[in-house]
């Protein structure tokens, strides 16, 4: 039996969409590193390949490309593929190391023509480094001011022309400005069971592990739709087949280990099922705020919104309503309830925004 105790969560990273710690080397080893090899998301793909293309033929940088969506779904990997596809150079900052304006000009002024320079968790930039950034974007300029009080100026220095690749979990607190001046959006969605199936064989082969077909589709299907979480469950049944069986990953030894880490049938993790099982049983399902939701389950709200919901979201199991979070009859059955008489009057429409 699994404990649902709040203070669990830190230990429960096994089907965390956030990196970890000591991981980034593997995920390193695992990134797709060509628009051919990133596997799924046919629409976000199809778009870029047209973008960048097109670039290409005018010989200038392309336009600058904001990646959205939930974590581990590929956003830095595509940031880093888009930079190769261009032949150029990659630099890597993120919003929150963005405090002060001159952190953003320094970076600026050393890009190179057609760098592309990468700012993840962009809706976390402080404010002067996001106005600097405007400029930058539209005129690939910047005002450095010196000096300071009654006697300060700006001096306007040019940059060379680049490309921007920004990465949201947010794009909903995105300022209006900042987004308008991005050329492409690229909204990245959970990945379907098939895709899913192929990240993780891909994975596999990199990695040597001798894996059925029926063992790494099962992968697939309790991943949550996300590479992330797919790559490390393949790791975390690699372990089990090592240890417990001959190596070799089958539908049998899939399932023993996956028991062992307590990943459900879903693939839901703890947090996941602290969120459902609070608006079930103490809320009577909702509509129920955020905030005390997330004070129910001892999470940050963001968590709360940012990691956990977007699956259930997909999954079926829970709505956001004007009113608030509302658990749905799946969520009830997920958790082997029976969903309150209600349920069986309110349909889809007045449940979903
Ligand atoms: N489309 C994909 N195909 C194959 N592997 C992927 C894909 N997207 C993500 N991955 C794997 O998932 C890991 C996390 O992806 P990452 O790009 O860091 O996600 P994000 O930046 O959105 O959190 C990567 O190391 C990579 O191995
Ligand atoms: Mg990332």
């Amino acid at each position: 039996m699994h404990d649902d105790s709040v203070t669990e969560f830190d230990s429960d990273e096994t089907l965390s969409a956030l990196p970890q710690t000591g991981e980034r080397e593997v995920e390193t080893t695992l990134r797709p590193r060509k628009l051919s090899e990133f596997v799924g998301q046919p629409r976000v793909r199809e778009q870029l390949e047209l973008v960048l293309e097109s670039a290409r033929r005018r010989g200038v940088p392309p336009d600058h490309v904001l990646l959205s969506g939930p974590p581990g779904l590929g956003k830095t990997s595509l940031a880093m593929i888009i930079a190769a596809e261009l032949n150029a150079a990659i630099r890597i900052t993120s919003g929150p190391a963005l405090e002060r304006a001159g952190d953003l000009a320094a970076m600026l002024s050393n890009l190179a023509e057609g760098d592309v320079l990468f700012i993840d968790e962009i809706h976390r930039i402080a404010r002067p480094a996001e106005e600097m950034l405007y400029l930058a974007m539209e005129d690939f300029r910047v005002d450095v001011v010196v000096g300071k009080g009654p006697g300060a100026t700006s001096i306007p220095l040019e940059i060379a022309p680049f490309t921007l690749v920004g990465a949201t979990t947010r794009s909903g607190s995105l300022t209006g400005p900042l987004r308008d001046r991005f050329g492409f959006t690229g909204q990245m969605e959970f990945y379907a069971d098939e895709e899913l199936d192929q990240v993780v064989r891909r994975a596999a082969a990199i990695l040597g592990i001798e894996i059925d077909p029926a063992g790494s589709f099962e992968i697939a299907r309790r991943s949550r739709g996300t590479p992330r979480i797919a790559n490390r469950l393949l790791r975390r049944v690699r372990d089990y087949a090592e240890v417990r069986a001959d190596g070799h990953i089958t539908l049998d030894v899939t399932r023993a280990a996956l028991k062992v880490y307590d990943v459900d049938e879903l693939g839901l993790d703890r947090l996941d099922r602290a969120v459902l099982g609070a608006l079930v049983h103490s809320f009577a399902g909702g509509p129920v705020g955020v905030s005390t939701l997330a004070v129910a389950v001892g999470e940050e709200p963001t968590t709360v919104e940012e990691v956990c919901e977007p699956y259930l979201v997909r999954a079926g199991m829970l709505a956001r309503t004007p009113r608030g979070r509302v658990a749905t009859a799946a969520a009830w059955e997920h958790l082997g309830l029976r969903p309150p008489a209600e349920h069986g009057r309110t349909d889809q429409s007045t449940l979903f925004d």
